[in-house]
């Protein structure tokens, strides 16, 4: 084990120990011997935390829940702490200093519903199967994608993150169709279209095996999109969710610069279940975490674009396309809504709106 000195934090209601590399709340962290622990992934572990409740819940069998890659194990530790329910959490890293920590970690917790791997995740995932997998890799996780897809029970849950944004969003164009097999497309929508890249990505390897996907819950920061997907057996399933996987060109994308460049294949259906929003929204309401005001607005926010379009406009592109400054969000939002149009805000972006409106009618609210 490391000789430097591990940190005691508290996220929801678990206490556990860490090692602290950075002290801010924002951004990726710093990778070196120790294992790995970013504080601002607390409100990413947090959603684990309601999503997983809202699954057990649902559940009327045992739920085996994996948190694959661990690292200082605190994503499994405060899932076998803080959820009530028929359960048990498996925790995984094949890291050495990680898995001492695990261990430490799981000792001073004197928790009974958890067991310890030292694994390579792709091994793990080949052997056993699992209800609710996690995956939280360094970048993509798209390495453990097929292994999980195997590996998940039938209407179990699939979460992961992806911290690999410059290739999603479109930096790195290359790099993600050698990733993802789609081309991203950088600008107002990268993030959104990073995460359908993701979700399609996934869609692709569940239908292999005749699956396929459900989203529950997805989102993006400026860091990471994170994903929770249930999987549904069966080639109809599969089929239908096959249905929304496809190509478009960039000018389908709002205020897009290029107009002839191929986009995906991406996910093109819903990125939210609404009643399952509704559901955690009142689970919610009944836990202690750290960031509940930051999962209210996030949760509102996602609540309301649920059924809206693919896709945004925002504001200040609008504004250098058209040569005009903004008008107010109300005035857009109100006009829109009394010409018969769909308007809903974006979590992507607080500048962001998605509406079924054509371009010309934006551009007369507009002014
Ligand atoms: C980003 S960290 C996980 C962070 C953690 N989930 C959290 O919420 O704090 C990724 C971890 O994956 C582990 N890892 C990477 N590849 C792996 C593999 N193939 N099998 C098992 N563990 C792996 C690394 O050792 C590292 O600890």
């Amino acid at each position: 084990m490391t000789n430097v000195a591990a940190d005691l934090v508290k996220e929801g209601t678990t206490e556990l120990f860490v090692y602290k590399k950075k002290t801010s709340a924002k951004g990726p962290s710093t990778r070196d011997q120790t294992p790995f622990y970013n504080p601002s992934m607390e409100l990413n572990r947090d959603v684990s935390i309601l999503v997983n409740q809202w699954f057990l819940n649902a559940s009327t069998k045992h739920v085996h829940i994996l948190d694959g890659l661990a690292a200082s194990g605190i994503r499994g530790i405060r899932l076998a702490h803080e959820l009530n329910g028929d359960f048990e959490v498996t925790i995984n890293d094949w890291n050495d200093q990680s898995f001492s920590l695990i261990q430490q970690n799981i000792q001073k917790s004197s928790l009974q519903n958890i067991s310890v791997f030292q694994r390579d995740l792709n091994g793990l995932l080949s052997e056993r199967r699992y209800n609710s997998i996690d995956i939280d890799p360094f970048g993509s996780p798209v390495y453990f994608i097929d292994a999980a897809v195997r590996s998940v029970y039938n209407k179990g849950i699939i979460a992961c993150t992806a911290t690999d944004t410059a290739a999603l969003c479109g930096v790195f164009p290359k790099v993600c169709y050698r990733r993802y097999g789609a081309w991203p497309l950088h600008g107002p929508a990268m993030h959104e279209i990073g995460l359908r890249i993701l979700l399609g990505c996934l869609c692709r390897e569940a239908a292999k095996y005749d699956r396929g996907i459900e989203p529950l819950l997805c989102y993006t920061t400026d860091h990471y999109v994170r994903l929770y997907v249930q999987i549904n057996n069966g080639k109809d399933a599969a089929n239908t969710s096959m249905a929304q996987f496809f190509s478009i060109s960039a000018r389908d994308v709002p205020l897009s610069k290029e107009n002839t460049a191929l986009v995906g294949p991406l996910w093109l259906g819903k990125l939210q279940k609404k009643p399952v929003l509704q559901e955690i929204r009142t689970i919610l309401s009944t836990k202690e975490l750290n960031t509940k005001n930051m999962l209210w607005k996030l949760l509102y926010l996602l609540e309301e674009e649920a059924d809206a379009p693919p896709f945004f406009y925002t504001t200040n592109d609008l504004s250098s396309l058209l040569k005009q400054s903004p008008p107010t969000m109300d005035h857009i939002f109100e006009n829109l809504r009394n010409k018969g149009f769909i308007v809903t805000k974006t979590h992507c972006t607080p500048t962001g709106f998605k509406t079924n409106a054509p371009l010309d009618v934006i551009t007369e609210v507009f002014k």
